[in-house]
């Protein structure tokens, strides 16, 4: 089969593929470490990581090595029956977190989904069934489907889709008393990220987790943290909630999980787990033995302590070079976010910033709606950071001189 090129091929996904993702005009063939190539063999430093996912950029070797293994061995046999890998990885994460118990799917949003249907069930069984809202904040993120979507706080992704599923109230990020005002007795679950990622990489205060942890204990309401985006690694920590001084009674993960290969999890503790019931939810490629085996050793490297350090030690270099940039840059009103999440608003259109990148070699995503966002993989070095300040500010310098 002859390869087709760039032009070729966008010409043909314009018929072929649904139009709901604006991509820009090339298209990715492979990658190594932190750098992706297209197919006109043109580099890209990669600061998007698959939008939170790849941690450790890519063609990891090691990763390679244990897909393969498990490959060869199997790769699915459905949740019919056991498989070992899967039971590992639960138990390297009851070990490694705040859970007892585990759940795993294929993603961020059916982790959500999942959770949402544990804090209803246990909220049926413990409380009444009439006890079934969630409060959920503004400019939350949860996912696509219709429970995730509903308990997303942003309406324009819930526009032209109604109606939502109901049982849902949303409150202001980081206002405890806007919280406070929303609690009722038929409130059963608060949902928050720890960081906001797509509302435009807002972190949470201390203070605010805290309260939302006592108000949860003093209301006798479950604690859902939506770490899909800032959890395992990403922020620092091993989990998001570890920054807070505070422990969830429900965390759903995605993205780094298994390296880019489709897993998403929920951690609970016993007290929700003991209402779900074999036949209550179910999977049929959730925690398959592949993404678990590979979930399992990635997992456990980005745990280890001194992976964990680096990342705080990046973190502090990419973010007193953004600063520096934003002395002599108006466009960049402010730099914010925790780890490897960072968020730099914008007094400028993100688009024009984010293509001026992609002529520079280098992929930033935007967040909000005047924001870019930073998700570097991982692994990223000093010199890759040192590499993402020039070609960051040539894109800003170019679009000085041209607006
Ligand atoms: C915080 C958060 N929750 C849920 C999701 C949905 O995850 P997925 O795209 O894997 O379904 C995302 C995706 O960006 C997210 O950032």
């Amino acid at each position: 089969m002859r390869a087709m090129n760039t032009q070729e091929l966008i010409e043909l996904k314009n018929n072929v593929l649904l139009g709901n993702y604006a991509r820009p005009d090339f298209v990715l063939t492979h990658g190594k470490g932190m750098y992706l190539y297209d197919a006109d063999g043109k580099e890209y430093l990669d600061f998007v990581a698959g939008i939170a996912v790849n941690a450790f950029g890519y063609g990891d070797e090691r990763t390679m090595q244990v897909l393969h293994e498990q490959a060869a061995k199997l790769w699915h046999c459905s949740n019919l029956y056991h498989n070992e890998p899967q039971v590992l990885l639960a138990q390297f994460l009851t070990e490694r977190t705040f859970a007892d118990k585990v759940f795993f799917c294929n993603s961020g949003t059916e982790a959500n989904e999942a959770a949402i249907k544990f804090c209803r069930k246990w909220a049926t069984l413990n409380r009444g069934p009439e006890c079934m809202q969630i409060i959920s904040f503004t400019k939350s993120f949860h996912g696509r489907t219709y429970g995730a979507l509903s308990a997303t706080g942003q309406t324009k992704l819930q526009d032209n889709f109604g109606p939502m599923l109901p049982g849902f109230a949303f409150a202001e990020f980081n206002n405890l008393e806007s919280v406070q005002k929303l609690v009722n007795d038929q409130t059963c679950a608060i949902i928050a990220e720890p960081v906001q990622g797509e509302g435009g990489i807002y972190p949470a205060t201390a203070e605010f987790m805290q309260g939302l942890r006592k108000l949860c204990d003093d209301r006798n309401l479950l604690l859902v943290l939506d770490e899909v985006q800032c959890g395992f690694g990403r922020t620092g920590k091993f989990c998001a909630y570890e920054h807070f001084g505070v422990e969830p009674d429900l965390a759903t993960y995605a993205k780094p999980i298994a390296g880019g290969l489709p897993l998403g999890a929920v951690l609970l503790k016993d007290k929700i787990a003991a209402a779900i019931k074999p036949g209550d939810h179910g999977c049929t490629f959730g925690g398959g033995p592949l993404t678990t085996r590979v979930a399992l050793d990635i997992l456990q490297r980005i745990a280890a302590s001194q992976f964990l350090a680096a990342i705080n030690e990046k973190s502090g270099y990419l973010q007193n070079k953004l600063r520096a940039l934003q002395a002599q840059f108006p466009a960049i009103k402010e730099v914010r976010g925790l780890g490897l999440m960072i968020g730099v608003e914008l007094t400028i259109d993100p688009a024009q910033l984010i293509a001026a990148c992609y002529r520079q070699g280098l992929l930033i995503c935007k967040t909000g709606s005047n924001a870019v966002r930073l998700l570097p993989p991982l692994i990223v070095a000093n010199k890759h950071i040192d590499e993402f300040t020039g070609k960051f500010k040539a894109a800003l310098s170019a679009l000085e001189t041209t607006t």
